[in-house]
């Protein structure tokens, strides 16, 4: 099944759609928001994986799409797509693009980032201009809802700290029928550049218990308090209507803001 050392992208649609490792579920959360909307209405998401927050939205009878960087995600959400009937089908559009550039991709009433895909944005510039491309975007009236990780300096300065890492066992996940993963992160954190980066190594394991194969990812954030978030969204010609720690599965300490366009443009960052 896997190849003995594949190094490649973080995300891998059947790792995720499985919940192996670190996979957390925000569906929930984001579908209240939107249910505020008229039906019809046109949902953007940033980063849509395979679909989790998306699909139920079309269901529903919103117009979605879905823009994400990574093919085989998008591969398997188009695949999750094409067993649906026709009407709901048709209300699902996606996009394969490397953000912070957003592509012309028409005008929303709601943008929606969930599980901290702003984090991905390594630079303030990156988030920046992600927001101020998301603002000539949306409606006049219309929101972008995103969540963010709580800033936790204890977790982080230990990673920056003499030790220099954090490696631990996540556990045991099936996965195939009798197929067993095992899942392990070594993480750092470089404070100057505010970057955190995880190595996560998976191990399938033989009916004996023993590895097979090995597979190893990389995952590359930027964790940014709250404070920091509320004024890039500003400094990007937003107004922040709300801002939670809302109906996130156990687990996560995550903020949700809920910010308003409140100017028609705003110059890109250099
Ligand atoms: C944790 S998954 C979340 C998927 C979905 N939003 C959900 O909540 O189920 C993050 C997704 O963001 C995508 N992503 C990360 N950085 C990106 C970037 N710079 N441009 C486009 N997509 C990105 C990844 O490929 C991945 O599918």
């Amino acid at each position: 099944m896997f190849s003995n050392t594949d190094i490649m992208d973080f995300y891998d649609p059947t790792l995720y759609e499985r919940n192996v490792g670190l996979a957390p579920r925000v569906d929930k959360v984001y579908q209240e928001e939107v249910g505020e909307l008229e039906p019809g209405s046109h949902v953007l998401e940033l980063g849509c994986g395979i679909g989790d927050v998306l699909l139920p939205l079309a269901h529903v009878g919103y117009r979605t799409t879905g823009v994400d960087r990574s093919a085989a995600m998008l591969a398997h959400f188009r695949n999750r797509v094409e067993a649906e009937a026709v009407e709901t089908r048709e209300r699902v559009r996606l996009i394969e693009a490397e953000l912070p550039a957003l592509p012309d991709c028409g005008e929303f009433d709601m943008v929606l980032m969930p599980n901290d895909l702003v984090s991905h944005m390594l630079t303030a510039n990156d988030a920046r201009r992600l927001f101020i491309e998301i603002g000539r975007r949306l409606r006049p009236d219309g929101d972008i809802v995103l969540d963010v990780s709580r800033f936790d300096v204890s977790y982080l300065g230990y990673l920056a700290g003499e030790g220099g890492k954090l490696e631990r066992v996540h556990g045991l996940y099936r996965y195939d029928g009798e197929q067993w993963i095992r899942v392990s992160e070594q993480s750092t954190y470089d404070p100057e550049s505010g970057i955190l980066i995880a190595h996560f190594t998976y191990e399938m394991l033989g009916s004996s218990g023993c590895v097979e194969s090995t597979r190893m990812r990389v995952l590359r954030l930027h964790p940014r308090r709250a404070s920091e978030i509320a004024m890039l969204l500003e400094l990007s010609g937003f107004e922040v209507v709300a801002e939670q720690n809302a109906r996130f599965p156990a687990g996560m300490d995550n903020v949700l803001f809920r910010a308003r366009r409140v100017q028609a443009d705003t110059r890109m960052p250099r």
